[in-house]
């Protein structure tokens, strides 16, 4: 095989993305309805890839979780993936800084057949994060995903040791950004933030982690999963 320009590369991504997730990810109703109405609302396109949306669902499941915390709504597609790995009695928070991406949300959460399941709580999450971790009964959670601000990943990463236990799976969305992780000098502070979690989580006795990057509908990008230890 001759060497691929970079046009041709992301077009052989793109076409294996699809083909992935058309014969083992494809979206149903309410997920094509989610992406519709985050389109109708302006919000970017920013979403997991439906490949992805399988294997959070996939991570959860096999997990076995039965309550999850996830930072980062938007139109609420990865919600929907996480709230169907549930099994009944299980249940799913979800913080969103924006209230229109969560009345948005809410909306396909409720035409999922979810909004029994799944909760959008609006505000900056590092203030929502101590407002649920004072509620009685609130966690341990046993699944964490987070894909909202990039800088405050560390943050997070802290919190998910607070409301998580021993077993508890954290994945962390956008962690490579084109490449742009590996650079020592980033100045961007979605990339120092993300640095600083990963050094975080390599220096944190208490987690076990990895990272894969991933190329396709969502370009150079990847997710880190981590396993609370003890
Ligand atoms: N997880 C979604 C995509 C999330 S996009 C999916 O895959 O379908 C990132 C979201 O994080 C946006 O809706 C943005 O409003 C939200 N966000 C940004 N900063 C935040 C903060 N400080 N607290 C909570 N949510 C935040
Ligand atoms: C951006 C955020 C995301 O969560 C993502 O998956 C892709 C891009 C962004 O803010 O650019
Ligand atoms: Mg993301």
């Amino acid at each position: 095989m001759t060497e691929d320009t970079w046009e041709q590369a992301q077009e052989r991504w793109l076409a294996v993305d699809r083909y992935v997730t058309g014969l083992l990810a494809p979206d149903d109703d309410a997920l094509t309805s989610a992406l519709a109405a985050g389109d109708a609302a302006g919000m970017p396109q920013i979403s997991v890839a439906g490949n992805h949306g399988k294997l959070l669902y996939l991570l959860a499941r096999t997990q076995g979780a039965r309550s999850v915390l996830e930072i980062g709504t938007l139109a609420g597609y990865s919600t929907i993936w996480l709230a169907r790995a549930l099994p009944e009695g299980g249940r799913l928070i979800s913080l969103e800084y924006s209230e229109d991406h969560a009345r948005v949300a809410r909306a396909s959460l409720e035409r999922a057949g979810l909004e029994s399941v799944a909760e959008v709580r609006t505000g900056p999450a590092l203030e929502t994060l101590p407002k649920l971790a004072a509620e009685p009964g609130a966690g341990p959670f046993d699944f964490f995903f987070f894909d909202a601000d990039k800088k405050n990943n560390p943050r997070y990463v802290e919190w998910a040791l607070r409301l998580g236990r021993p077993g508890s799976v954290i994945v962390v969305d956008n962690v490579v950004r084109g490449g742009a992780v590996a650079d020592p000098d980033a100045v961007d502070p979605a990339v120092t933030g993300t640095r600083e979690m990963y050094e975080l989580v390599a220096r944190e006795p208490r987690l076990e982690a990895t990272a894969v990057q991933t190329v396709g509908s969502k370009g150079h990008d990847g997710f880190l999963v981590a396993r609370i230890v003890s």
